[in-house]
């Protein structure tokens, strides 16, 4: 599948112009890991564009959040790699993460959340207005962006990055998609 075939995919399933921006955050963001880690960013930004399609239709049944959405990517003929860390992206359903991208998608997911919700208490409303030790130090008061699981953020350890760094490769990532993202 190519990136515009996975853009259409998702806009047929998708809605929600925020769950959209979402969704190309963590893409951006799993590609600049790929990149780090020497893995395909083809790949890795496919699984993070998709690893939501299904929300729309499972927001309020959690159980089964990211089971379906793996469902329909399997069945649009994407590789098991990526059906896997799309399943697997909702923890649970207490399926092992196996691979780097596995790995990678789990602590994406959140970071972008707690990035655009730095980037909106900024008066610039910008993602060049932030910085890593801003995000430490707002990673830290539990009543910022309480949807950002911090657990699941500091699970980045689990592909051997600190937090800082980890904090540092998704900023930038972000930034570079910050027109889209309408944070510039
Ligand atoms: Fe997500």
């Amino acid at each position: 599948m190519t990136r515009k075939e996975a853009i259409e995919l998702l806009k047929e399933n998708l809605d929600n112009i925020n769950l959209f921006k979402h969704s190309l955050a963590v893409e951006a963001v799993m590609r600049e890991l790929a990149g780090h880690f020497g893995e395909d960013p083809e790949a890795w930004g496919l699984a993070g564009l998709l690893h939501d399609i299904d929300y729309e239709r499972t927001k309020d049944r959690p159980d089964i959040h990211s089971l379906e959405g793996a469902k329909l990517l399997e069945e649009k003929g994407l590789p098991e790699e990526i059906v896997y860390a799309v399943k697997v992206h909702n923890d649970r359903h207490g399926l092992p993460r196996k691979s780097l991208m596995d790995k990678a998608l789990f602590s994406t997911d959140p970071v972008t959340c707690l990035i655009v919700a730095g980037a909106l208490i900024k008066k610039e409303k910008s993602l060049s207005a932030i910085d890593v030790p801003f995000l430490l130090k707002r990673m830290g008061e539990k009543s910022f962006a309480r949807g950002a699981n911090r657990e699941t953020i500091k699970c980045c350890s689990e592909m051997g990055l600190s937090l800082e760094d980890f904090l540092g490769i998704s900023l930038r990532a972000m930034q570079k998609i910050s027109a889209e993202m309408g944070l510039q």
